[in-house]
C-alpha cells in the first residue's frame, strides 16, 4: 500500500495537508524511518503530485479502530437507545480518558469503561470529570477505572505535552487552535503568551516556528510541568521560549512590547487593556461571549485600541461552544495603525 516519505519535521503539517484533500490513510499508522516518517495514503493520483518519494510499504493497520468508529456503535448492543442519547463528548488526554458521566447513565458506568476500552485500547486511566470547577480553572476528577493516575504525556501537533489534571488546566480541544496560530506566525517574531498553563501553545508554536516567547503562568504546578514539557521537547523545538512564573497583572506591566501576544484569558477575566498594552502587530484574545453579543465584543476591542492610541482590524472567531449560545472566541486583532509602526 502506498506511503509518502516525508522529513520528521515536517510530518504533522504534510498529514494534515493530506487529510484535508482527503487521500491520508487513516486505518494504517505512520512508520518512523530514521530522519523520516512514512505517511499512509490512498491510491490517489493525488498523491504523486505532492512532490514527495511515494513508496509502496506495508503498515500496520490501527487495532480495533477500523471494527468500533466510536463510542456509540461500541455501545449499541449494550445501552438502550434513550441511554445512547445521554452519551456526553469525552477527551482522550494521553492514555486517560475523561468522560462526564450523567445521573442517567450512572448504572452503566461498567458498560462505558468497556466500550472506550473497545475503542482506545491503549487508555490505562479512565477518569470522570466533576462539574466543580476550583482555582486556576482545575477539575475536580475521580478515578473510575485503571491506575491511580492524573498525569500523563500527551502528543498534539508534534510535541509532548506532560499534563496533570489534578494540579493544572489543559484542553485538549485547542489542538487546531494552536496549529492555527502556529500557521500564522512567522519565523523571528517575539511573542508573549499570558495564562500559558503547561504551555500547550507556546511549545507548538516553537516546534514550527524560529520565535523567541516569552510566557507567563501563575499557577506553580502548572508552571513547574511547563519547566519539564519545555526540555521534554528541547530537540524538537525550533524557538526558544523563556517561562516566567507569576501573576501576569504584575508581570506583565514590567516586559516590553512584543509583534504579537496570544492571551487564552482565563474565564472572568478582563486581560484585554493590559494584552492590548504589549501588542505591537497583532494580538489573539480569547474570551467567552454570547452569539448575541459578538458585535458588542468586537465594538469593545476597537474603542480599547483607540483609548491606547491604536487602530485596529478585528475578526472574531468561534473556537468551540461552551453552553447554549455562548461559545468560547478568539478575537484576531491586527493593528493596523500602530504607535511604533515601522
Ligand atoms: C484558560 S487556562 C489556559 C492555559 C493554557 N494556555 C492552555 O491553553 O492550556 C488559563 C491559565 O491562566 C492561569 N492564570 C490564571 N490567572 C492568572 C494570572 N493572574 N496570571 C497568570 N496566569 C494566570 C491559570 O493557572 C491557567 O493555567
Amino acid at each position: 500500500m502506498p506511503a509518502v516519505k516525508v522529513p520528521a519535521t515536517e510530518a504533522e503539517p504534510v498529514k494534515r495537508k493530506l487529510k484535508k484533500l482527503g487521500i491520508y490513510d487513516g486505518k494504517r499508522r505512520p512508520r518512523r524511518e530514521g530522519n523520516f516518517v512514512l505517511l499512509p495514503v490512498t491510491d490517489s493520483p493525488q498523491v504523486q503530485g505532492m512532490g514527495y518519494e511515494v513508496l509502496d510499504v506495508e503498515l500496520p493497520l490501527r487495532p480495533e479502530r477500523q471494527i468500533y468508529k466510536n463510542l456509540e456503535t461500541v455501545l449499541a448492543d449494550r445501552l438502550t437507545p434513550e441511554e445512547l442519547k445521554y452519551l456526553r463528548r469525552y477527551d482522550v488526554i494521553g492514555d486517560i480518558a475523561v468522560v462526564q458521566i450523567p445521573r442517567e447513565l450512572r448504572h452503566r458506568v461498567d458498560d462505558i469503561v468497556w466500550g472506550l476500552r473497545k475503542v482506545h485500547p491503549f487508555i490505562r486511566v479512565v477518569a470522570q470529570k466533576g462539574f466543580h470547577e476550583g482555582a486556576f480553572r482545575i477539575r475536580e476528577y475521580s478515578i473510575i477505572w485503571g491506575e491511580r493516575r492524573l498525569e500523563t504525556i500527551h502528543k498534539e501537533n508534534g510535541v509532548e505535552i506532560k499534563v496533570d489534571l489534578s494540579r493544572a488546566f489543559f484542553n485538549p480541544r485547542m489542538k487546531g487552535e494552536r496549529y492555527r496560530l502556529a500557521q500564522l506566525v512567522r519565523d523571528g517574531e517575539r511573542i508573549l503568551i499570558p495564562f500559558a498553563g503547561v504551555l500547550p501553545y507556546a511549545l507548538v508554536i516553537a516546534r514550527y516556528k524560529r520565535v523567541r516567547i516569552t510566557a507567563v503562568e501563575l499557577n506553580e504546578e502548572a508552571y513547574r510541568l511547563g519547566l519539564e514539557n519545555i526540555e521534554l521537547n528541547r530537540k524538537r523545538l525550533k524557538g526558544e521560549i523563556e517561562f516566567i512564573p507569576g501573576n501576569a497583572f504584575d508581570v506583565l506591566p514590567e516586559l516590553p512590547t512584543y509583534d504579537r501576544v496570544i492571551s487564552p484569558t482565563p474565564r472572568d477575566v478582563d486581560a484585554l487593556a493590559l494584552t492590548l498594552s504589549k501588542a505591537e502587530r497583532w494580538l489573539h484574545y480569547y474570551d467567552f461571549v454570547h452569539e448575541a453579543d459578538i458585535e458588542d465584543f468586537k465594538a469593545r476591542i476597537i474603542e480599547a485600541c483607540a483609548l491606547q492610541g491604536k487602530e485596529c482590524a478585528v475578526k472574531v472567531k468561534k473556537v468551540s461552544d461552551f453552553k447554549p449560545h455562548v461559545f468560547k472566541v478568539c478575537a484576531d486583532v491586527e493593528f493596523t495603525k500602530a504607535k511604533n509602526w515601522s
